[in-house]
């Protein structure tokens, strides 16, 4: 499997974090060593590559990461990278350090960056896709969405116990800025009884309607799980004031579960997801493969170009929608 031109590569995290990064460095740090090449880490994404800002990492550098949240390497977002010449010099610092290929670990904008300096500069780039908003095109799953799931719902059946307490309505907040896996997912795991996404609007009247209709049903309390990226529910204030009108026998509350989102110990699954798909950006490599990001469809590690990938939009799982909908009446 051998590639004979590559020797050393790169690692970094760049983008917002996500649970499970540590996992994926340290899946691309175990597997470049176990293929005998050297692996260096860059501190803050692409703004260290521009810096400089580097670290020889081995196995053992690795240790004791893979429960760990957040990104041992930091995350940013550089400004610098997008010009020319933060491209030139991150390029010339590859080259003195003897650095042949890069694995970036991120969402679409981390990919955006590493297809544009891949075509300009020639260097082999594989992209890892880790954010929790699993938005990623060609991909079933990215690194960190279980665990945000995870913690999502705990803090949903949390709020269900005061929410059902007071007879009240709570609207929950959560991340997704384009995308409402999150929200539809931690919705239906939590018994929400509304769900907004930004996939599919049914306009406020739909909601007030569907609302009174559980309230005449019997219900005395409701979650309504709204998507950060969601076209009503994107002033969740203003939302909730709507909703106190219109139902005056509820008392409205808003939570917004905002960067807890973000942190945390990968769950088991995540850490699975991240080793497989470290081990499999630097097995991309060997093989040859450039500017793919690594994922999985249907189980299957799967290469995307990433001209397929960035920019791109999953496709809505009506299937959840519709199970979403029955099961909340
Ligand atoms: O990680 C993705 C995401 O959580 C989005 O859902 C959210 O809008 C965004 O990041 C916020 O990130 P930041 O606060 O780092 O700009």
């Amino acid at each position: 499997m051998k590639n004979k031109k590559i020797h050393k590569i790169a690692v970094l995290t760049s983008g917002g974090d996500a649970p499970g990064m540590n996992a994926a460095i340290r899946a691309v740090v175990r597997n470049a060593a176990y293929q005998n090449i050297d692996c260096v880490g860059v501190y803050r994404g692409y703004q260290g590559l521009v810096e400089k800002d580097f670290i020889e990492l081995d196995p053992r550098s690795v240790k004791n990461i893979i429960n760990r949240g957040g990104t041992f390497l930091k995350s940013a977002r550089s400004k610098d990278f997008r010009t020319k010449e933060g491209q030139e010099k991150a390029f010339q610092n590859l080259k003195d350090q003897g650095i042949d290929a890069l694995v970036v670990i991120g969402g679409d904008g981390t990919f955006t960056g590493a297809s544009v300096f891949s075509k300009a500069f020639d260097i082999p780039v594989i992209g890892i896709p880790a954010t929790i908003d699993n938005d990623i095109k060609g991909t079933d799953f990215t690194i960190g969405y279980d665990t945000a799931l995870n913690t999502v719902i705990e803090a949903i059946d949390k709020i269900r116990d005061t929410a059902s307490s007071h007879d009240r309505l709570f609207m929950i907040e959560v991340m997704g800025r384009d995308a409402g896996d999150i929200a539809l997912n931690s919705g239906i795991g939590a018994g929400a009884e509304e769900i907004l996404i930004p996939e599919e609007d049914r306009g406020i009247e739909h909601l007030l309607e569907s609302l009174h209709k559980s309230r005449k049903s019997g219900k005395t309390s409701s979650i309504v799980v709204v998507a950060e990226g969601d076209q009503i529910g994107q002033n969740i204030n203003q939302l909730s004031e709507d909703i106190q009108e219109n139902l005056p026998e509820y008392e409205v509350k808003v939570t917004v579960l905002g960067h807890i989102q973000r942190g945390g110990s990968p769950s088991c699954y995540d850490r699975v997801l991240a080793s497989r798909l470290g081990v499999s950006a630097v097995d991309a490599l060997m093989e040859g493969e450039s500017n793919v990001m690594v994922g999985t469809r249907q189980k299957k590690i799967v290469y995307v170009n990433f001209d397929k990938t960035i920019g791109g939009k999953k496709k809505l799982d009506k299937e959840l929608i519709r199970v979403a909908d029955i099961v909340s009446t």
